[in-house]
């Protein structure tokens, strides 16, 4: 028998930066100065990440185009690799995103692109917590509870049914 299934999730969304929790807020403004740091001559559009460890910790990281496109890596994916790698087994609980063009900050919020969105929902699996996803803008700020939010029916590695250490 068919079933109709639904899959939802409830984010808040605040008008401005004095709205939210002081350390999401310092999470965000982390985030708009790794945009600064963007390499995007091509696309021109600097993303900035900002990811709260469980210590405390702020790392951040911004993209890094390569004239070989698929070389270049988002901002997220930059962040998030350097809290593994230098922060190990210190867990993210919390990332950031602001992004700019050449006019400034974005009006609207923008959301991680699904490779990211994989990459973030491991670093869940792998830690068992949540990671909360901040993303800031000029106009609005939008907080998920959980990044495994924005990837319903994620394919992660319980799917592979290997003992991994
Ligand atoms: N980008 C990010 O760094 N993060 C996102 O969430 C969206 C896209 C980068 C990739 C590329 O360098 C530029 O933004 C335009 O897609």
């Amino acid at each position: 028998m068919m079933k109709s299934k639904n899959i939802s999730f409830t984010f808040s969304e605040y008008e401005s930066l004095e709205e939210i929790d002081p350390c999401d807020r310092e999470l965000v403004l982390s985030a708009r100065k790794a945009a600064e740091n963007a390499y995007a001559p091509y696309s021109h559009f600097k993303v900035g990440a900002a990811v709260r460890l469980e210590s405390g910790v702020v790392v951040s990281g911004s993209n890094v185009e390569n004239a070989a496109f698929p070389s270049g890596i988002c901002a997220e994916r930059n962040a998030l690799a350097n809290a593994s790698s230098n922060h190990p087994g210190d867990k993210p609980v919390a990332l950031a995103i602001m992004a700019a063009t050449s006019s400034g900050l974005t009006e609207d919020t923008v959301s991680p692109c699904g490779n990211c969105r994989q990459v973030i929902a491991e670093e869940e699996i792998r830690n068992g917590n949540k990671i909360r996803v901040i993303l800031g803008s000029r106009k609005k700020i939008r907080i998920i509870e959980s990044a495994g939010d924005l990837l319903p029916l994620q394919f992660n590695r319980n799917d592979l049914e290997l003992t991994l250490h």
